[in-house]
């Protein structure tokens, strides 16, 4: 059931607004190193600042345990976005208290205040009623909107308990775009649908093939997650990274498949987990002894980029390599190029792979560069999102 937006709200002029954004940006030395996040929540303060809504918005950083602590503070993200809206945005102290209700309540039309880190609270991951009632409570919001599609799997006070607070809960345009563009995925995806697959860990993407499975065409599998497969099918595989206790499963899965699963059939190997090691591109079937597979091969690479290219809906999720050494980054790379190229809708989600294509200078060529990492990989599983459940069904 799709969600109400921000565009449902009607006259929001002079009324407070809650609007959860995900701010958890990686910082380097104090400052932010990737400001997509940020970047990725303006279309919804723009559209709430023109309608004259005050803004009071409210995120989490990082996942600090012992209360307030400088590193985690949200300033860099205040900071920033005051120089992306081209307007100052007030820091608030904390994201409770008097001090926030004074912020809050001398905030003009289309104002906007940043609370501080909301996890600097342990009520917040408690989902605690009563904070959550504190937080509506101090910042005087009628109105909840959530636009943090990265932190929609948490069931916490700032993203699913202050629905219960308010009058009105409805989604951002982040979250709204999030959701159509994933949703593609599970309800009826235009045909032919391929995914590609990727990451360390086939541990960390069960639920994800087994509900993408029935709704491919084609699943397409790399990384490291590739070596458990191909060790359920009794392929030698060195000193590759295998999920042992996994290798029944990914036989179950196989079977379930049919033919739809696909698996490499060349890949870079190794002498060493190392920029520098001794390398060379064989057959899956080959490993010399004590190597391990670090990429996708050549051939793989271009069937791969063949059939996603010929998809009308791609999603891929997962490096196909070690991308962060460039030796390995080739069959990553080569499925950054076939989505940015596809003809078709191009979806790219999770954490790696999103990181792939930025730092390749793809992502603007792609439809949708998801924001969410865990949240992304809970939807494609089905899991229905407490962030997204807690809001009014649109009309
Ligand atoms: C993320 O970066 O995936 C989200 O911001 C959620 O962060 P969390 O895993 O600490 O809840």
């Amino acid at each position: 059931m799709p969600k109400a937006t921000i565009r449902d709200l009607g006259d929001v002029r002079g009324a407070r607004v809650f609007v959860r954004v995900d701010y958890n940006v990686p910082l380097e030395g104090g400052a932010i190193s990737d400001d997509t996040r940020i970047r990725a929540s303006l279309p919804t303060l723009e559209h709430l600042r023109q309608a004259g809504a005050r803004l009071v918005l409210t995120s989490h950083l990082g996942r600090p345990k012992k209360g307030p602590d400088p590193q985690f503070s949200l300033k860099p993200a205040a900071a920033r976005l005051g120089e992306l809206l081209g307007r100052p945005v007030t820091m608030a102290p904390d994201c409770v208290g008097q001090a926030v209700s004074d912020l809050a309540g001398a905030l003009g039309d289309g104002d906007v205040l940043l609370l501080e880190n909301v996890r600097f609270h342990a009520e917040e991951e408690k989902n605690d009623p009563a904070f959550a009632k504190r937080m509506i409570a101090d910042s005087g919001a009628s109105i909840f909107v959530n636009d943090a599609f990265g932190s929609a799997h948490r069931a916490h006070a700032s993203t699913e308990g202050v629905a219960h607070h308010v009058a009105r809960s409805v989604a951002g345009l982040l979250m709204e775009k999030e959701l159509r563009y994933l949703g593609m995925a599970l309800e009826a995806p235009e045909r032919p649908f391929v995914t590609v697959l990727g990451g360390a860990k086939v541990s960390d993407k069960i639920e994800v093939i087994e509900s993408l499975l029935p709704r491919v065409d084609a699943l397409l599998v790399g990384g490291g997650m590739a070596y458990t497969f191909l060790r359920a099918r009794g392929i030698a595989t060195g000193k590759s990274l295998v999920e042992e206790d996994k290798i029944p499963l990914a036989k179950d899965l196989m079977q379930k498949a049919g033919g739809k699963l696909r698996l490499p059939v060349d890949h870079v190997v190794a002498a060493a987990f190392k920029e520098d090691a001794e390398h060379r591109t064989l057959p899956v079937e080959e490993v010399p002894d004590g190597w391990m597979g670090l990429d996708i091969g050549a051939r793989t690479a271009k069937a791969y980029a063949e059939e996603a290219g010929r998809a009308k809906l791609v999603l891929w999720n997962g490096p196909m390599g070690v991308f962060e050494m460039a030796p390995f980054a080739q069959g990553t790379l080569a499925m950054a190029k076939a989505l940015a190229d596809s003809p078709g809708v191009s979806i790219v989600g999770g954490g790696d792979s999103v990181a792939a294509v930025t730092q390749m200078g793809l992502a603007d060529r792609i439809d949708h560069v998801s924001t969410g990492g865990g949240a992304s990989l809970e939807f494609l599983s089905g899991e229905p999102l407490p962030g997204v459940a807690c809001l009014e069904d649109a009309k």
